[in-house]
């Protein structure tokens, strides 16, 4: 069976004519694998809980399911420049999608502050990349006034169809389930894709292929919350590099998501968000990224504050796992112990085994 990227499996939703180019590394079609082991750990026998592995992805992160139809778009309209500001995934992507279009690519990052496996993806994509001293708020405003000054299109998720491309995700999870879940975690950052979920479940069951929407449960770093604190934050900081973001761009989304789905925005430590992300790979053999992790160290917060609805029938979880592990191996080996050397002798082999 031929495989399909996420425009073409659901063309009917998306705002796509038969002049829009298909530009696409057959993103989507992500697993949803039912956690039993963390499940355990968790003592969170009431309810199924799924993580959607989004890690899997063309270049590791869900970022591709917006970057298909904004470069598609961008191609569509004329463009010959695509331009945005990234925490690193954002970049990797546009720089993928680019390469694929034969188009320019344009990436601003904060110095310094990108994990390695990102930056190496936008390089050898051939893209432009740029260094600024200052974070990915500040590198966001460059690029909205650059775009402004010159005929590049802007592929930050301000752009509308980097939403209408991500929200497949919902559609993906309730084809799988048959029904939207009852909670969804993930991690927040400039907030757009909570909102893309959001829109994507809304338009899902208005088309009758659900009944019941999700509670919307948004997790950011503690050091970079500014939906938490209802605040913008100057200088964020989190290990987390993916999301240490102290504007949102789609503030009002990530708000209204979390109001009409009587979800929640909330925080987790720097700690919280490493046990987590060990505790996925260990337990479940899942190797994400640690702002992904935010998904499941929320999670695991709300059940431990007993936060969440119980009913006889168990509750459906899904925590969405945003973006592969590989990408940032620097943080795994500073996480874990380094391997031992030893002599290359059964001697020495016993003594530690
Ligand atoms: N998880 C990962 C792995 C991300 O890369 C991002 C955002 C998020 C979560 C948060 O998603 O911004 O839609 O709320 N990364 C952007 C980037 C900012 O430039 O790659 P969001």
């Amino acid at each position: 069976m031929e495989t399909l990227g996420i425009i073409e499996r659901y063309r009917d939703f998306l705002p796509i004519t038969e002049k829009t180019p298909l530009i696409t590394l057959k993103e989507g079609n992500t697993p949803l694998i039912l956690a039993t082991n963390l499940s355990k750990k968790l003592g969170a026998d009431s309810y199924e809980i799924y993580l959607k592995f989004e890690g899997l992805n063309p270049t590791g992160s869900f970022k591709d399911r917006g970057m298909t139809l904004a470069v598609s778009k961008a191609l569509e309209n004329g463009s010959k420049a695509i331009m945005c500001a990234s925490t690193g995934n954002t970049s990797a992507s546009a720089a993928a999608y680019a390469a694929k279009a034969g188009m320019r690519c344009i990436v601003l990052i904060p110095s310094g502050q990108i994990a390695l496996g990102k930056l190496s993806q936008a390089l050898m994509h051939g893209a432009k990349v740029i260094a600024i001293e200052g974070n990915f708020d500040d590198a966001l405003n460059l690029v909205k006034e650059a775009t402004k000054q010159y005929p590049i299109t802007l592929v930050n998720s301000i752009n509308p169809f980097r939403i209408e491309g991500q929200k497949t995700a919902a559609f993906e999870i309730v084809d799988e389930l048959g029904e939207a879940p009852d909670y969804q975690f993930m991690p927040v950052g400039n907030a757009g894709n909570i909102t893309a979920y959001w829109k994507g479940y809304k338009e899902y069951c208005d088309k009758g292929k659900c009944v019941n929407l999700p509670k919307m449960m948004g997790f950011q770093a503690e050091g970079a919350s500014p939906l938490v604190k209802g605040t913008p934050i100057k200088n964020p900081e989190t290990l987390a590099t993916a999301i240490r973001i102290g504007n949102p761009a789609s503030w009002d989304g990530a708000i209204r998501a979390r109001d009409e789905s009587a979800g929640a925005i909330d925080s987790v430590t720097d700690d919280e968000i490493i046990e987590a992300y060990k505790m996925l790979a260990e337990l479940e053999g899942i190797f994400c990224e640690p702002a992904s992790a935010a998904s499941v160290a929320g999670l695991k917060k709300f059940l431990f504050q007993k936060k969440l609805e119980k009913r006889i029938v168990k509750l459906r979880i899904v925590c969405i796992l945003t973006g592969h592990g590989l990408k940032d191996p620097e943080r795994a080996i500073l996480t874990i112990e380094k391997p031992e050397t030893i002599q290359p002798t059964l001697e020495s082999l016993n003594k530690i085994l």
